[in-house]
């Protein structure tokens, strides 16, 4: 069964008006693959979701950084689901680890967050990874299963959902994960699905890789067979996440 490659670009917190109008015209410039081939996201901060979305080629979409686990109303700067509906943006990253760890998102409000924002129409990036002292100690798989697990009890429709394998210590380190490392991870979150949603589940949804990728260890990464793209931060703000997209071919 086909999984089309998916390349999310995850601009964080970065980038003035002008930067981001002039990243938008060096994407827009890309060669990149048919969108049959590979499935394409770039993730803005909030306040320049509007000109980018004014701006960007149509075959690219967009991808809010987060938003609220519920309806809105009185959350003092939040944004909620349907504002994002409301503006045509088609995706959220969720349970990015800068969130989980700086502002104490726990799995289960990651998972309320996923639920929610599917009810509302958005596809999810949902992200889960170890931190180094996690790899270390032997317990990568556990906590990656947990961080599944409050997403998997709390949805069903996984068929918009993408899981973002992002390590802890691969995440702007430039200690990238070798492709044996994210395929063993890759693999067994694979297993994971299998046994606790459906093996349709399991042999459909995309599995992508953060952390650390590059123009030069994309291609390698993207040989294993349940690396289905990538999740790219500091690359993604660089001419090189259009070699990032092409290792899709
Ligand atoms: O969400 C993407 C991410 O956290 C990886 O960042 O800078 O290591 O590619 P980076």
């Amino acid at each position: 069964m086909g999984r089309k490659f998916f390349v999310g670009g995850n601009w964080k917190c970065n980038g003035t008006s002008e930067e981001v109008k002039k990243l938008v015209s060096t994407l827009n410039a890309g060669e990149v693959p048919s969108q049959d081939v590979v499935e394409v996201a770039v993730s803005p901060p909030f306040v320049f979701l509007p000109v980018v979305k004014d701006l960007l080629r149509p075959d690219f979409h967009i991808a809010a950084q987060n938003c609220w686990v519920k309806k809105g109303g009185a959350f003092t700067g939040e944004v909620s689901a349907e504002m994002l509906i409301n503006l045509g943006i088609p995706w959220v990253i969720l349970g990015h680890s800068e969130r989980r760890l700086i502002l104490n998102e726990s799995n289960e409000f990651v998972g309320d967050k996923v639920a929610y924002a599917l009810s509302k129409g958005l596809k999810v990036i949902a992200c889960v990874g170890e931190t180094l002292e996690q790899r270390e100690s032997g317990s990568t798989m556990e906590v990656v299963a947990a961080q599944t697990k409050a997403i998997a009890e709390r949805i069903s429709n996984w068929a918009d959902v993408v899981l973002a394998y992002e390590p802890v210590w691969a995440i702007g380190t430039g200690k990238v994960a070798t492709p044996a490392q994210a395929q063993e991870v890759h693999f067994e979150l694979r297993k994971w699905l299998q046994a606790n949603t459906s093996p349709e589940v399991a042999a459909t949804t995309r599995i992508i890789y953060g952390g650390s990728v590059s123009g030069a260890n994309c291609k390698e990464l993207a040989t294993q067979p349940d690396v289905d793209g990538f999740l790219v931060g500091g690359a993604s703000l660089k001419p090189e996440f259009i070699d990032i997209i092409k290792s899709a071919e």
